[in-house]
């Protein structure tokens, strides 16, 4: 199975951009601990595999949907500030055709009113806000039983 970490713009600056809305750890960290989760999470049948991308320019962060749609089964996204502008990005995301969970380190309902609206939450397969860097491990935990069909309830 293969993941696709998108990251959006100013999330190179975790650790050090206003930790006390985005914690102390820095990217590099949240995806390193990513890919330890993906290994506990591999069987020896199916391998979860991650790849990582961040940028700070929206049509990279288009043309990285639009090159992985094929090559993977689906998408962590944090757009970061284009969340709540990007109507492109949105249309990039449907048109990929792969699910995607949409991660916020903050709690974005509890900020601005503009952080409020996410163009994406709604094309999303869901969204996990204000758990901080734990919230890409939630996602990746969640994707894989969905893609798995794990059935948590019987
Ligand atoms: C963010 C929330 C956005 O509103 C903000 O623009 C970011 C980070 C988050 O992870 O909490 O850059 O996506």
């Amino acid at each position: 199975m293969r993941i696709d970490v998108v990251q959006g713009p100013n999330l190179n600056l975790l650790g050090a951009r206003q930790p006390e809305h985005y914690g102390a750890a820095t990217l590099d960290a949240i995806h390193a601990a990513m890919r330890r989760l993906a290994e506990e999470l591999s069987t020896a049948e199916d391998c979860v595999e991650l790849t990582f991308f961040q940028s700070n320019h929206e049509g990279e962060l288009i043309d990285r949907l639009q090159a992985m749609a094929s090559e993977v089964d689906a998408f962590i996204l944090n757009a970061a500030g284009y969340t709540h502008t990007s109507v492109a990005l949105r249309d990039a995301l449907i048109a990929s055709g792969r699910p995607a969970v949409e991660v916020h380190l903050s709690n974005v309902h509890a900020r601005e009113p503009f952080r409020h609206r996410s163009l994406l939450a709604d094309v999303a397969k869901g969204s996990i806000v204000g758990l901080g860097a734990r919230g890409y491990l939630l996602a990746l935990r969640a994707l894989v039983e969905e893609l798995r069909g794990v059935q948590l309830l019987s």
